[in-house]
């Protein structure tokens, strides 16, 4: 690829440490990437020198894998550490754990932790580069990035465009990262759920606030559909998944409501019948998959930009 320009940062915490620029030049890297990604021969040997440990401490499948293809579609050196199957489990701390990994010679950290800020603290204690692959309810920054590619894919210049968030935005580190990230990108952000789901003083971050699902797909062009995070809820904030699903859920019959054709999302996993029909999900207003697809350009862009930062 040509010359790389910088980005104002070395580690990817949060979208909210990223400026409009940066999430520019991701995009513009990750697009070269994702014309890399569709030639026969899908590797190119931009970080052959880099080493990158992925250090898991939460569950995930697209994350996980998505940023292991894309180290080695850019030919770095992988290892992939899982918390369930460590000394984590002997009662090892994160930072004695991080500088072991670091001490066999490791550039770079890709990190999924439940504790908000856990990157934070790390990014003092380490020189190597962090991306946050999710922190807990806090960020989860290239699943904002990913999200933004394909929404610009599809409706192009986000500058003025409606962008809806549904769902449990309480418990959603991927809601804070979308809101910093599409308002960056000149989006108008709403978001809708129960107002037990939703963030008292979220308003203040300059987002509309509603409760009304069918209004709020009409006002929207992308619905970004979140899950229900069961595993994080310590009380009742539903009285049943059905109820919710009746009253939140989006659907074959919302959709038809509607005049126009709107873009549907979700990060996943995806809990079908729950937050989104089947027949929403896999239907022709779903870019579903093609979010997946834009994660391994996304991420390869990330690491190769963090890694011009050395
Ligand atoms: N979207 C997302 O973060 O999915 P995983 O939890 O499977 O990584």
């Amino acid at each position: 690829m040509a010359t790389v320009q910088q980005l104002t940062t070395k580690h990817v915490l949060g979208i909210k440490y990223l400026s409009p620029e940066d999430i520019h030049l991701i995009f513009e890297t990750a697009q070269t990437f994702k014309e890399v990604l569709n030639r026969p021969v899908k590797k190119v040997p931009s970080l052959r020198d880099i080493t990158i440990a992925n250090l898991f401490f939460e569950n995930s499948t697209r994350t996980r894998i998505s940023f292991e293809l894309a180290e080695k579609r850019l030919s770095a050196d992988v290892v992939n550490f899982s918390a369930s199957s460590s000394s984590v489990k002997k009662g090892e701390t994160l930072l004695d754990t991080v500088n072991n990994i670091l001490s066999m010679k490791v550039d770079m950290v890709v990190m999924r932790h439940p504790a908000p800020g856990a990157h934070h603290f790390l990014s003092q204690h380490i020189d190597a580069n962090i991306v946050n692959a999710g922190d807990g309810t806090h960020e989860h920054p290239t699943q904002a990035l990913l999200d933004a590619f394909s929404m610009q894919e599809a409706v192009g210049d986000l500058t003025g465009k409606n962008i809806a968030i549904f769902g449990d935005i309480l418990h959603s580190r991927v809601a804070l990262s979308n809101i910093f990230c599409l308002q960056r990108l000149g989006a108008k952000v709403r978001v809708c759920g129960p107002p037990t789901l939703i963030p008292k003083h979220i308003g203040q971050l300059g987002v509309e606030v509603s409760h009304d699902v069918l209004d709020s797909l009409r006002w929207c062009d992308v619905a970004n559909i979140l899950r229900i995070q069961l595993e994080r809820q310590d009380i009742k904030y539903i009285p049943s998944l059905r109820e919710y699903a009746q009253y939140f859920g989006i659907n074959r019959k919302l959709l038809d409501q509607l005049d126009k054709k709107i873009v549907v999302m979700h990060p996943g996993p995806i809990n079908r019948g729950v937050e989104i029909t089947s027949d929403v999900a896999d239907s022709e207003h779903s870019i579903i998959l093609q979010q997946v697809e834009n994660g391994v350009a996304v991420r390869m862009a990330v690491l190769y930009l963090l890694a011009a930062t050395r």
